[in-house]
């Protein structure tokens, strides 16, 4: 149980959560543990599970004691191929994890998101055009949400039109399996990672060349006082942005559909009686994107009653966090006016999401501007099924039958 031995299987899915039904209902063994065992080691993954959310808490923002800076051998889900070192923000700890992060935060604050709005406008609008041409039939994680989130990080990293229905369709391959109205069954899904990496090669090298808008210009150029990034970070931050940034909105975006629509509050929402920004928190708090964080322990360290070792690997439930009795009333019902809501779906401390307030934008336009157009949901799903993850929690395809404006 120690850092020295075999590989870790931190991307390992616990023994308990096996069951593809435990996958989309986790919370009940969340509960147990929370009450019979909020500190264990799991002997099968090599790592102490931590279910509680005080506990969280304090691993996530006590970066001294719980280090991010996972081996790749670790079984971290982060991306990184066997051998290969990948010092990404979210895998280093301060001060050099300011360093990484630096650059890339002054584009992703709430202040400087605001004059991408109108582009974001477009980008939905057009998205929903299409999605509602056909009839009232819609599945929305292909549809809607891929097309929105996709699109953004596209826009942001400044790729260039021409390249971006091609960038999208490799990304198409990242997102988990699944059958779609009208979707070519021949798509493209070998290996759509490594086309993405060479195509991320290219454009930094043209960049380098010619400069031009979006984030990849920037962080070249960034920096050249001498505290540049190196090209091989800018090209980690690029995966990372990709990675981190829209599997996760994808869930949020078709998980708030589906809870708004299985609780019956459109109406609310779209009269605005229940206020859009409270039930996504809401969404974000109950059906959180990210269940696990992973740290490292750096000293001995006392978790609850429990002494953790020095160099051990440590899982964090953010997913059993949010639904922790003694932080939230009412945790298992879904309470879209909740207030307060210090729900931690962003993680806490030095690596609280950087995507957060991108997320919450996408989440604001999408669906105010979704719900202005559709006005009834039924769901025709018959039975959702989980995305099958170590870490992402959400489900493969949300089919719905809408109703809209005329
Ligand atoms: C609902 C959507 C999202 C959720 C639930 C989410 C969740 C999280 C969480 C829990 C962390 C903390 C990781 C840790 O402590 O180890 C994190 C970090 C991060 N997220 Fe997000 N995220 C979302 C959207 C985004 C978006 C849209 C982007 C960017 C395009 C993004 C980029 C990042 C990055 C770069 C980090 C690493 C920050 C650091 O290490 O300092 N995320 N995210």
């Amino acid at each position: 149980m120690t850092s020295n031995g075999p590989p870790t299987q931190l991307g390992q899915i616990p023994t308990e959560l096996a069951l593809t039904e435990r996958q989309l209902d986790p919370f009940p063994w969340y509960e147990t543990m929370r009450e019979t065992a909020p500190v264990r080691y799991d002997e099968k993954r090599d790592c102490w599970d931590i279910f509680r959310y005080n506990d969280i808490d304090t691993v996530l923002c006590n970066h001294e004691q719980f280090s991010s800076r996972l081996s790749s051998t670790d079984g971290s889900t982060r991306g990184t191929s066997p051998g290969e070192r990948k010092d990404t923000m979210i895998r280093v700890d301060p001060p050099e994890h300011g360093r990484l992060r630096g650059p890339v935060d002054e584009h992703f604050t709430a202040g400087s998101l605001r004059n991408y709005r109108p582009e974001l406008e477009r980008l939905v609008d057009e998205t929903l055009d299409k999605a509602l041409a056909d009839g009232s039939e819609i599945e929305i994680v292909s549809e809607v949400a891929f097309p929105i989130t996709i699109g953004v990080i596209a826009e942001l990293l400044g790729l260039p039109t021409n390249d971006r229905d091609q960038f999208i369709q490799w990304s198409r391959g990242m997102l988990p399996p699944q059958k779609t109205r009208g979707e070519d069954p021949r798509r493209e899904r070998t290996n759509p990672v490594n086309k993405i990496h060479k195509y991320f090669e290219e454009i930094i090298d043209e960049r380098k060349r010619n400069p031009g808008d979006g984030l990849i210009s920037e962080l070249v150029r960034y920096g050249e006082d001498g505290s540049r990034l190196t090209e091989k970070e800018v090209f980690d931050t690029c995966n990372l942005l990709l990675g981190a940034g829209h599997i996760t909105s994808v869930s949020l975006l078709t998980s708030a559909i589906w809870m708004f629509a299985k609780h019956n509050i459109v109406p609310e929402i779209r009269d605005g009686s229940i206020s859009l920004d409270s039930a996504v928190d809401e969404v974000l708090r109950y059906r959180s994107p990210l269940h696990t964080m992973p740290r490292i322990t750096r000293t001995e360290v006392e978790v609850g009653d429990t002494q953790i070792p020095k160099g051990e690997r440590v899982v964090a439930w953010i997913g059993s966090a949010n639904r922790d009795e003694q932080e939230f009333e009412t945790p298992a019902e879904f309470v879209p006016t909740r207030t307060p809501n210090r729900h931690i779906a962003f993680g806490a401390g030095a690596h609280y999401c950087l995507g957060a307030p991108l997320a919450r934008l996408e989440a604001d336009v999408a669906l105010s501007k979704f719900f202005e157009r559709v006005y009834e949901i039924e769901i025709t799903t018959r039975k959702c099924e989980p995305i099958v993850h170590p870490t992402l929690h959400g489900i493969k395809s949300l089919q719905i039958d809408v109703g809209t404006e005329l």
